[in-house]
């Protein structure tokens, strides 16, 4: 798509339920991001997310989608410890986790860990720009790229893991130049979020998209207004099971056991002398 000029839809993505919906809609690529730390678990930072856990999100992605290219998050720590457990690291997310790719937020000083990876045979995406695991050290999430010299170096770093076999960059959170300068230097396809429109394709948070962040980054217009939708949702159900109209089908007894139930029951069936359930 990115080279025939046809731009690419990417979402988050973290479960196999949704995952089935966001393949019947198109959407091209599905990313099970580190993102799953705060809009799942409910941690305010992505530094938070267990590796195991975002494995087992990615591999019911995949479930979910199995004809969608499915991008595999690593989360933090998970890569920048040791090149050894890195490259395992990336290995567990194309084996259990069934990803197509793998994602890093890197600068060029992991070129070479990832050249190890696509010398191994892990495909990655290189994640350039604002990175929210460096929040801690920059001073919380942001753009990036505003200054010239950060800009240049965005674009060099790009740049590097293309040499370094990157099969995909994506840039988050930078102005639409230092996005265009990278597709000007670069050949694989670029992915963006809150980087312009020049991208090759786009990307979002699903909840921001969707209507469910209560403060979406203001790169993110939602399409839907789900959040207020799964309240009132909640607020009829706690209606409904108040005044008794819960809706479905009831169960019914098999015919003529209704009559044999009470009957057995009048005849004094101890009630008493069920074997003993495990405690
Ligand atoms: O983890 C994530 O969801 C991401 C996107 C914000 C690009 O990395």
């Amino acid at each position: 798509m990115a080279q025939s000029g046809d731009k690419f839809a990417c979402l988050t993505c973290y479960d196999a339920t949704t995952a089935r919906w966001l393949e019947r809609a198109g959407v091209h690529v599905l990313l099970v991001g580190d993102t799953a730390s705060e809009v799942i678990l409910g941690f305010d930072r992505t530094i938070d997310m267990p590796l195991d856990v975002l494995l087992a999100l990615t591999a019911a992605v995949k479930r979910g989608a199995p004809n969608t290219l499915v991008m595999g998050d690593m989360p933090f720590m998970s890569y920048q410890a040791d090149e050894a457990s890195a490259l395992r690291n990336a290995a567990r997310f194309l084996t259990e986790g069934r990803a197509d790719v793998v994602k890093l937020e890197v600068d060029a000083t992991f070129a070479p860990l990832v050249a190890k990876m696509t010398r191994a045979g892990i495909p990655v995406v290189a994640h350039v720009g604002s990175k929210p695991q460096q929040a801690m050290l920059s001073g919380g999430y942001g753009s990036k790229g505003r200054t010239a010299e950060e800009a240049a170096s965005i674009v060099r770093d790009a740049i590097t893991f293309e040499q370094a076999g990157a099969v995909m960059l994506l840039v988050e959170a930078v102005p639409d130049e230092v996005a265009a300068e990278i597709l000007k230097h670069t050949s694989v396809p670029l992915i963006g979020i809150g980087a312009g429109t020049a991208c090759h394709g786009q990307v979002l948070v699903l909840h921001d998209l969707i209507g469910l962040t209560d403060s979406p980054p203001r790169f993110a217009s939602p399409v839907a207004s789900l959040g207020p939708s799964f309240e009132n949702a909640g607020r009829e159900w706690v209606r409904r099971v108040a005044d008794g109209s819960i809706g479905g089908v009831r169960y019914t007894m098999k015919p003529g056991e209704v009559r044999r139930f009470r009957d057995l029951l009048e005849s004094g069936l101890p009630l008493t002398d069920a074997p003993d359930r495990p405690a």
